[in-house]
């Protein structure tokens, strides 16, 4: 037997540990029920997607569907001058034309399976992102204007499953597929994007890269399950058996790392920045969004779609217990970023873009205590931390990425082929997110708020 193998190491530091701390770890971390994720509409073999893709929606809703795929021959960024979107240009308002002048249809008929109602959410979210991006900007000036037969069933079709009226980052990447071979399992091989904005390859593989990283989120939801699960009945065996799943642990958040790091090989990132984000972003001060026929304030949260609203981060955060929003006192003591950061409330903002049962699953994720339970338990610390690391190398990729990818960009003139003559005068104060906040500081702060998570070995 290897004595040096973590196991090993790990049953002498039981031995050691005092026996009377183990056994009030265990009777206090006792928790009622077996966490279970699949009761989250989580799926242990594709994870926060659905298992199928979602149907295309039938009947009168059919209209929605076409209008998308019209949409993607026709529609380009209001600040492309390019000669392509100037052919268009005549096009692209006939189809906004048709959008102000469909009829209202009633969402009741849509019934309430989910995922057909997900499936309204998608195809209407979809049309609303190229009716904003594409209007010119004379009739964007101080508000822009969403028209009723889009704003209504858009609103009511969120309302029924709990989501805000607006492209979320379950709409681009998990429900926006197709199987390739539909006999096949769900891998990144066996999927193909169906509604790509831009019609740009970097936007596909942008997709694709949050999809990898989603499936890799696959392994990670089953070491949460199986650490969650033991770590309420702690004996020397359960111990063991958590240590190596922390270690895999740290294996899947290092590939999560990978992922991002890789990411310029396939995402160019002045294409990202200048041609595909574009098409996310929300609503903004300049020029808010109106809904017609909702009341006016009943639509507040309306931030882009941001990788930020991926359970999976957010999963590994509620595991680890990260305190993004400072209620704890941790070491070391916050920056005024820092704090400045955590005023925004962005990841806890950030949840409520997601699908509503994957909100729940983090709830009830962080009760469970995995943090406190492995202070207590002094043979679990250095494993636990282990896995702390990992995530902050992973927010410290993060933050090269973000760098690369939107604070250089922000500094750069848009592609020749979007015919902007004149220079654009770079933004002046930091580059923000599509989520609109300032990156850099917004980044930072998730990388130290991890480092603080940390437990004194
Ligand atoms: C080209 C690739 C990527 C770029 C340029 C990028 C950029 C950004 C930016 C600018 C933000 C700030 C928030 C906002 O959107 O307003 C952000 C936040 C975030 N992104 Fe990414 N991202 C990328 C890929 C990913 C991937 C693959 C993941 C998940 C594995 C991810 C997870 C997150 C999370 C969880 C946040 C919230 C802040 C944090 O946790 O530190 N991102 N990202």
């Amino acid at each position: 037997m290897n004595v040096n193998s973590p196991v090993h190491m790990v049953t002498r530091l039981i031995d050691s540990m005092d026996l009377n701390a183990l056994r009030a770890a265990r009777s206090e971390a006792t928790v009622p029920q077996t966490f279970s994720s699949a009761s989250f509409d989580v799926d242990l073999e594709t994870g926060f997607f659905p298992r199928q893709p979602l149907r295309a929606l039938t009947s009168e809703f059919a209209l929605w569907e076409q209008t998308l795929v019209q949409a993607r021959n026709v529609l380009k960024l209001a600040a492309d001058r390019g000669e392509e979107a100037l052919a268009k240009a005549g096009e692209g308002e006939q189809w906004r034309q048709r959008v102000r002048s469909w009829p209202l249809l009633d969402v009741k008929k849509l019934g309430s399976d989910v995922t057909t109602l997900r499936r309204a959410h998608w195809v209407l979210a979809c049309i609303l992102h190229f009716y904003i991006h594409s209007l010119p900007r004379t009739q964007t000036e101080g508000q822009t204007i969403i028209p009723r037969p889009l704003a209504v069933p858009l609103y009511e079709v969120s309302r029924k499953i709990n989501l805000p009226p607006i492209l979320t980052f379950a709409d681009i990447v998990l429900w926006n597929w197709e199987y390739k071979n539909p006999e096949q399992p769900l891998t990144l091989d066996n999927m193909r994007y169906i509604n790509v904005f831009s019609g740009n390859e970097t936007e596909e593989n942008f997709y694709l890269l949050s999809a990898a990283a989603e499936l890799k989120g696959v392994e990670m939801l089953r070491i949460i399950e199986r650490v969650v699960n033991m770590a309420g009945h702690l004996d020397r065996n359960a111990i063991a058996s958590i240590t190596r799943d922390f270690e895999q642990l740290v294996k899947v958040i290092g590939d999560l790392a990978v992922i991002l790091k890789e990411a310029p090989k396939t995402v160019h990132p002045h294409t990202f920045y200048w041609v595909a984000r574009p098409w996310w972003n929300g609503s903004d001060d300049a020029s808010p969004w109106v809904f017609e026929g909702i009341p006016p304030n009943s639509t507040p949260y309306l931030s882009g779609a941001s990788a930020g609203q991926s359970t999976v981060m957010h999963a590994l955060d509620a595991f680890l217990d990260v305190d993004h929003a400072l209620k704890h006192a941790r070491q070391p003591a916050p920056s005024e970023d820092n704090k400045r950061a955590a005023s925004s409330n962005f990841m806890q903002k950030m949840r409520l873009y997601m699908p509503a049962e994957h909100r729940d699953f983090l709830v009830e994720l962080q009760k469970r205590q995995v943090r406190d339970i492995c202070q207590r338990t002094p043979a679990l610390r250095a494993p636990y931390n282990t896995a702390v690391e990992a995530l902050k190398k992973f927010r410290d990729a993060h933050i090269i990425t973000g760098t690369l990818f939107i604070i250089s960009q922000a500094k750069s003139q848009p592609p020749a082929s979007m015919g902007i003559p004149e220079a654009i005068t770079p933004k002046e104060g930091q580059a923000m997110g599509t989520g609109g906040n300032p990156v850099s500081t917004l980044l930072k702060a998730g990388r130290d708020a991890t480092r603080r998570t940390m437990l004194d070995a």
